[in-house]
């Protein structure tokens, strides 16, 4: 039984900064299964050769010191191109030859990625199902969907029906690389391998979560899709609500993919929905001084470049804990990181009683680029009376395995292979997402938004988040993390 990945979409920047050097380093680790071939497909004129030459190049400058002549020899035979348009109908008939001739007519597992231009799903989708390449009468074929997956529920929807108007849901892959990510993953061992978490984690421990996902860059070349995006669409839709999923949800009965995305899905059916007033109570966005300078952005772009939220989940574990979601461009420091900050003891014996909410314990989960956990808890200050200081036990990554974490398309990709979609979006969860951040960009339209504050970049975003947060009793945790015994950049 072999496998065939077919990339359309092959020479743009996703395949060549992401999907080759992920697969060049499965195959470089003996992961890939035995007898997988890739198949490169685009416009582009190149030869199996041409195109072989030059992945090796942005491979190993994507590598640096992990690429490997020979394994990269071994690896590139395994690679094909073939040129076709996606709109040409054409085209499908003369990919379909091309892969039964690679694989000899045997039975062979297929996986499609969609790696174009998102205007092109609907019509590559379509081509497939007409060329006879979603038939399963020679093995299995599979579908794997890049994001932005639609730009509304609207959009989302229609994307969903053209998708099961060829293959069936079990087929459907579509990617969110933060589900790739080991630290998330992690999360769900943290979770539900251990005993001692699980009894804290709910709403008589809990006082609230802090999502953060801060990102230094600025926008630069890519106003094209940013402004038509803005950070609502690009970071919330997926990546915070899947980071919320799995840090709100029940375990599983078991760990399989729908079992997994039944549990994720509940998260998001709990979150109350903004009405009225909440629209301008809960949510705080911003853009970066300087973003209107950056080329292509409209002179009086209203586009946010940040935005906090207060989402409510309304369920038995959560009811009263609210979720702060972040994120932001041109923020102080690049860190992904999950605070779940616990409420004070009941009754406080120490420091004259002094009880002040960010002193209480903490749990933060650093997801990137610092990897690990860190614990927080209140130790006695030596020879100070009884003087107390926050002091923290850090795990992290590198140092227990000694060993870089691999890129999230890794893990993504073998997966999709070996047909498991635990880590992947169901169209369910996906409509469900659009539908919690579809009214708050409504709102956002609406004469009745929150102001958007300009903020300096290299801060922690608007100031009014940070008074948001105060006037809450609470305050965001901002400290770019390093987690002690490792270097971080
Ligand atoms: C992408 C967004 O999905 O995620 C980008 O489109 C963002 O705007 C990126 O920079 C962040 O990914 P990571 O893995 O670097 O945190």
């Amino acid at each position: 039984m072999s496998h065939t990945i077919v990339i359309f979409g092959a020479s743009g920047d996703l395949t060549s900064r992401k999907l080759i050097p992920a697969l060049y380093s499965l195959s470089a680790k003996g992961r890939l299964p035995q007898n997988t071939r890739i198949v490169g497909v685009s416009r582009s004129d190149y030869s199996d050769d041409a195109w072989r030459t030059e992945l090796e190049q942005t491979t190993r400058k994507f590598l640096g010191k992990e690429f490997n002549e020979s394994s990269w020899r071994d690896f590139a035979a395994r690679v094909y191109y073939h040129a076709g348009d996606i709109q040409q109908s054409a085209d499908f008939t003369s990919l379909a030859t091309r892969l039964n001739e690679l694989e000899g007519g045997e039975r062979c597992t297929r996986l499609y990625y969609l790696s174009t231009s998102p205007r092109l799903y609907h019509t590559a989708v379509e081509a497939l199902g007409a060329s006879g390449l979603a038939d399963e009468s020679n093995g299995e074929r599979r579908i794997v969907v890049e994001k932005p997956f639609g730009t509304d529920l609207a959009t989302a929807e229609s994307l969903n029906h053209t998708l099961h108007g060829v293959f069936s849901e079990r087929q459907v892959y579509r990617i969110d690389h933060y589900l790739g990510k080991e630290t998330v993953q992690n999360l769900l061992v943290l979770r539900f391998a251990n005993s001692i978490f699980e009894p804290l984690w709910n709403r008589n421990y809990i006082d609230h979560v802090q999502i953060t996902v801060a990102e230094e860059v600025v926008i630069g070349s890519r106003a094209g899709y940013y402004e038509s995006s803005g950070i609502l669409r690009d970071m919330f839709q997926n990546h915070l609500l899947q980071l919320m999923m799995i840090t709100a949800m029940e375990a599983p009965a078991r760990f399989t993919a729908d079992l997994v995305r039944d549990e994720k899905v509940k998260v998001l059916q709990a979150v109350r929905p903004m009405t009225g007033a909440a629209f301008a109570q809960d949510t705080v966005r911003g853009q970066y001084e300087g973003y209107l300078k950056e080329p292509d952005v409209a002179p009086k772009s209203q586009t946010e470049t940040f935005a906090s939220l207060k989402l409510n989940v309304d369920n038995w574990r959560w009811q009263g804990v609210p979720f702060y979601l972040r994120s932001g461009k041109a923020m102080s420091c690049r860190t992904t990181q999950i605070v779940i900050q616990f409420r004070q003891p009941p009754h406080m014996l120490f420091d004259g009683g002094a009880r002040r909410s960010p002193d209480a314990n903490r749990l933060v989960i650093q997801v990137q680029p610092a990897e690990g956990i860190q614990l927080h808890f209140h130790t006695k200050v030596p020879d100070a009376g009884m003087k107390l200081r926050l002091t923290d036990l850090d795990f992290n990554f590198q140092e227990e395995f000694n060993s870089a974490l691999p890129d999230s398309y890794q893990r993504l990709l073998l997966d999709a292979l070996n047909g498991d979609a635990s880590l992947f979006a169901r169209s369910d969860e996906v409509e469900l997402a659009w539908s919690i951040i579809d009214p708050i960009i409504a709102a956002w339209q609406s004469p009745a938004a929150p102001r958007l504050e300009v903020y300096p970049t290299g801060m922690w975003g608007p100031d009014c988040s940070n008074e948001w947060m105060q006037a809450q009793g609470r305050q965001w945790f901002d400290v770019c993390p390093v987690l002690h015994g490792a270097e971080h950049h």
